[in-house]
């Protein structure tokens, strides 16, 4: 028998959404789509070998919600228009097939565009520090963003709505707004990129403003029980170490402001989901999500492995844990996990030079 009951008990999510176990795969993405943004079929089989490998809960990696300014990254899958979201359903089908549920990301760019077809915007113009990300065809150093206006921002909450509209059309199970790594909406969270002094800038309740318009619009678009998450970090793509300078107390403001707005989990991400957040001793990110929204949290950040994802479950600062890296390289990893049978090493080489998928991770 398996020595993980937290981990391998099943778990109800909203008001219909039963999971087998509390295992999620971690968004990741792939830049693997055709150039117009489209799904396709080796993707189908890339997300349908999580799905027969136990993981109850897929969440993917991020789409764009608009044609406008929400695209990062070559190859990367959108959900800007009707073609783009129907491309999902072979997807949608062979996961919901094995049983598993799936949601779709969404995300928006912000400054953290390396594709170089149009000039970014972000809250401020404030060039991004750090360095594209060369595995998802990146190099150099970003440009300085466009600071965005007043009509612009309504038309980005707008692309999300209608992105999560599109979604739960195609027959995704929920989506999940991306408002953490470094992304638009981090960028409006995060002190040193929003410089606005209009009601989106300034404290961090006008900073965390956006992501609860956001989560609002999306819910006014798709009624009332359909699975709408949330994903939050202190730490991004371009910046590992950031921490947010108010401590708990911007912790309290932020996790408090997002469930007002109604969604139905918030899924935080750290570098150790198991780690303080803030001081030594301290709480985690996810046990603060807990603590000041009352939701489910999915928490996710070195859970690979199983111990530390039982630990932090039966701690009740999470619900579920999201796996990421060691699920590449553990398609299986429920599966391997309830069999008691070993892991494999994540390598860090699998993602270089580029982190597209490679024909081994296929069904
Ligand atoms: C190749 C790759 C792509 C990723 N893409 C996304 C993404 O699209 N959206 C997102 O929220 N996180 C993304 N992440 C972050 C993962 O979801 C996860 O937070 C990270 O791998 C840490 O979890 P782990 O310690 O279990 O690997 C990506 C990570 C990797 C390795």
């Amino acid at each position: 028998m398996s020595s993980y009951p937290q981990l391998l008990s099943a778990f109800r999510l909203g008001s219909s959404f039963q999971l087998p176990n509390r295992a999620v795969l971690s968004p990741m993405t792939r830049t693997s789509a055709e150039p117009s943004g489209m799904a396709n079929e080796r993707m189908v089989r890339y997300y349908t070998r999580f799905a027969k490998g136990g993981f109850g809960l897929i969440i993917t990696e991020g789409l764009y919600p608009d044609d406008a300014y929400s695209q990062s990254y070559d190859n990367q899958p959108g959900i800007a228009n009707d073609a783009q979201a129907e491309s999902w359903i072979p997807v949608i089908r062979a996961v919901q097939r094995e049983g598993a549920k799936i949601i779709a990301q969404l995300i928006h760019a912000g400054a953290l565009v390396q594709h170089g077809r149009f000039a970014p915007i972000a809250p401020s113009a404030v060039k991004p520090v750090g360095a594209m990300l060369e595995e998802h065809g990146g190099s150099g150093e970003f440009p300085v963003p466009r600071e965005m206006s007043q009509t612009e921002i309504r038309q980005a909450v707008e692309g999300f709505a209608q992105a999560a509209l599109r979604a739960k059309r195609a027959g995704f199970d929920g989506v999940e707004v991306h408002a953490a790594n470094g992304y638009l909406l981090d960028q409006f969270i995060t002190d040193y990129t929003n410089l606005r002094t209009d009601e989106y800038g300034g404290s961090t309740e006008r900073r965390i403003r956006i992501v609860a318009e956001v989560l609002e619009a999306i819910r006014a678009a798709v009624g009332p029980d359909y699975i709408v998450g949330v994903r939050i970090s202190q730490g991004k793509v371009n910046d590992f170490h950031h921490k947010w300078a108010g401590g708990e107390a911007d912790a309290n403001i932020i996790f408090e402001r997002v469930a007002a707005a109604s969604p139905s989990y918030i899924h935080t991400t750290e570098y150790k989901a198991f780690a303080p957040a803030f001081s030594e001793g301290g709480p985690t990110l996810a046990g603060l999500a807990k603590r000041y929204s009352g939701l489910p949290v999915i928490a996710n950040g070195k859970l690979g492995d199983p111990e530390a994802a039982e630990r932090l479950i039966a701690s009740g600062d999470a619900d579920l844990a999201a796996i990421g890296t060691s699920a590449l390289a553990n398609p299986d990893w429920v599966n391997r996990v309830k069999e008691g049978r070993t892991l494999n090493p994540f390598d860090h080489q699998f993602l270089h030079p580029i982190a597209t998928i490679k024909e081994e991770e296929l069904l």
